[in-house]
């Protein structure tokens, strides 16, 4: 059985003391996946089908969100290409989570296109956490510690998605 929670309690997956609010949040929410998907290996009928609707709604937000706020202003600091890459990759998981929306539960295929989005969305969170998310690769300083929301403008460099105000709150 795997444990991608425990996965997400390292580096670059873990929360840093230097990550945005906005990282922070993502972050989180990749780790609630991680332990959303761990339950869905051991689970069978009504409980898989419960779980696979839960998590098929909370994926369905959380790339739109990703697709709306984050991705425009990463494209500045990471690359267009890996963006894309990630853009895909929700297209075919929104394929993926809709095709499991309409299905019964009990169908032969059923657990396994929800284990399948499980080893996908794995896949797609880490490489977010250390390509995309990652600010060391983005232009932001380690070590500065960002909790407390915005630095003053002036403190910004010209360059990096993630100095951007739109991910401290602003
Ligand atoms: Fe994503
Ligand atoms: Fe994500």
């Amino acid at each position: 059985m795997s444990n991608y929670a425990a996965r997400g309690r390292t580096p670059p997956h873990a929360i840093m003391g230097d990550d945005p609010p906005s990282i922070v949040l993502i972050k989180e929410e990749h780790q609630l996946f991680r332990e959303l998907f761990d339950r869905v290996e051991a689970a069978e009928g009504d409980a898989l089908i419960a779980l696979a609707g839960e998590i098929g709604a909370r994926l369905l937000i959380h790339m739109k969100i990703e697709e709306d706020i984050l991705y425009p202003a990463l494209k500045e600091a990471i690359g267009v290409e890996e963006v894309d890459e990630g853009i895909v990759e929700h297209q075919v998981a929104g394929a993926l989570i809709l095709d499991i929306a309409g299905m019964t539960g009990r169908e032969e295929l059923f657990k396994s296109k929800v284990h399948v989005l499980g080893e996908e969305t794995m896949h797609h969170i880490d490489e977010e956490d250390s390509k995309l998310f990652e600010p060391r690769q983005g232009g932001m300083e380690a070590g500065q510690d960002r909790s407390r929301g915005p630095r003053p403008a002036t403190a910004r460099a010209p360059r990096g998605a993630l100095r951007s105000p739109r991910f401290h709150g602003a």
